[in-house]
């Protein structure tokens, strides 16, 4: 909507250069780039070069891929191409077979070159090169699409540097503070969690995928038909403080809740607790972004694996709901919606909110009980850019809603994020169904 009225503003006052839709798609080029150089503006050098375990990629190294995308995808074809650098290229592939070798993702924290000033050099002189390239107006339907696809990727990358820089800073026992904004997490009597409700579903076939409006990854298409059965879907995600009963009643030491490789990675990684809970002489407190806060029994629970989340539906006697369900639900709740409010380029704290009715989305992810698969007749998009998606569909599952640390114009309800089952460094949490 924002950007429908800057686009009237821009037209009503004729620009001289460019025509008003250049200027606008120019405009958001410049202001989503920026916001990345803005997420790494409190942290140090160091802080920025560090990878804190395998999964983890510096954020210095998230500012250069997302730079070498643009370069890589839109910039590379023009006539006259060359290079920032020309060892770019392998350095920050992250994973494009079909574009060359890249280096591994465990040794992204090995590299101490380019430094963060060079690579701030890099964002430049791509910046300066695609902002030609829109500004010329002669961007054929293919670099339109890679244009938008580069934005939405840099928003995915935006989220990635939040959650790994908050793993780097949990990682050091002084627990450094990455923004000292606590504003609007205030749990007054107001703004205590509901009591849950369950919205009963009857059997139905619902519309499932990208209604074709706007963005959207290509594995979110077909849209196509699904049948759901009969069940009931919780209003709200699984708070901090029913979280708690299930460890205080030994959860986590009962290999009865827990699926054969959940169990595994309990006792593997010695896992007691979500990520980031610290336990204090008398009660458990909470790495945040914000610094070690106490643990707000009225949030949602944030940072479990897929294991932990099944784990705790099982012993609760419900199940996840599928990505179906999560989906018709969201839908058709009217306050389902984006919570402007709530997303980081409000300046607020990057931290989930008390636990609402219908919060489907903008406050943690949300893990379904649906492997990420194919939808059927999924086609990934041609060359090089189907390595983006379609090659992950297998071993992971799907995570449906967006998070505090989501931009709200990055936020659809035919969202599909992914993960592996263990993955617990992202802000995900999770809400409950049952069959009938
Ligand atoms: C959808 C979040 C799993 O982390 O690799 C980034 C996002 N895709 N660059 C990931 C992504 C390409 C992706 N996730
Ligand atoms: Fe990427």
């Amino acid at each position: 909507q924002s950007e429908q009225s800057a686009l009237t503003a821009d037209q009503a006052t004729s620009p001289s250069t460019g025509t008003s839709t250049n200027r606008s798609t120019g405009e958001r080029y410049q202001r989503i780039r920026a916001m990345s150089v803005n997420i790494a503006a409190p942290l140090t050098p160091e802080d920025c070069a560090m990878q804190t375990m395998p999964d983890v990629s510096p954020t210095r190294w998230h500012l250069a891929h997302t730079t070498w995308f643009f370069e890589t995808f839109l910039l590379k074809e023009q006539p006259g191409f060359r290079p920032f650098h020309s060892d770019f290229e392998r350095l920050f592939n992250s994973y494009y077979n079909s574009v060359g070798e890249p280096f591994p993702r465990h040794r992204r924290g090995q590299l101490s070159r380019p430094g963060l000033e060079e690579t701030l050099q890099y964002r430049q002189h791509v910046d300066v090169a695609v902002s030609q390239l829109i500004d010329q107006g002669e961007l054929n339907e293919h670099q339109r699409y890679v244009l938008e696809l580069g934005l939405h990727h840099e928003q995915q990358h935006q989220e990635l540097m939040l959650t790994d820089i908050k793993h780097v800073l949990a990682s050091n026992p002084l627990y450094p503070i990455y923004t000292k904004n606590t504003a609007t997490n205030n749990n007054t009597e107001a703004s205590l969690s509901t009591t849950l409700q369950w919205s009963e579903t009857p059997e139905t076939i619902v519309e499932i995928g990208h209604n074709g409006k706007g963005f959207a990854y290509d594995n979110e298409s077909p849209r196509h038909r699904e049948l759901i059965q009969p069940h009931a879907i919780a209003d709200r995600c699984v708070t901090n403080g029913e979280y708690l009963e299930f460890i205080n009643a030994g959860g986590y030491q009962q290999p009865e809740h827990w699926l054969s490789l959940g169990w595994t990675a309990v006792n593997e990684n010695g896992w007691k607790a979500p990520q980031y809970w610290v336990r204090g002489d008398e009660d458990w407190r909470q790495f945040t972004l914000s610094g070690l806060r106490p643990l707000d029994l009225h949030e949602p629970v944030c940072h479990v694996s897929y294991f932990e989340a099944d784990a705790y539906a099982r012993w609760s006697g419900k199940r996840l709901p599928t990505e179906f369900e999560w989906e018709h639900a969201a839908t058709a709740n009217p306050t389902g919606s984006v919570f402007a409010d709530r997303l980081m380029e409000s300046g607020h704290v990057i931290h989930p909110r008390t636990a609402g009715a219908s919060d489907f989305t903008g406050n943690v992810w949300e893990w379904t009980g649906s492997q990420y698969l194919p939808y059927p007749g999924y086609r990934p998009v041609s060359g090089a850019l189907g390595e983006y998606n379609g090659k992950f569909m297998c071993n992971q599952f799907v995570l449906r809603g967006g998070s505090c640390a989501t931009s709200s114009d990055h936020i659809r309800l035919s969202y599909r994020n992914f993960f592996p089952p263990d993955a617990r460094w992202q802000f995900s949490g999770f809400r409950l169904a049952d069959s009938r």
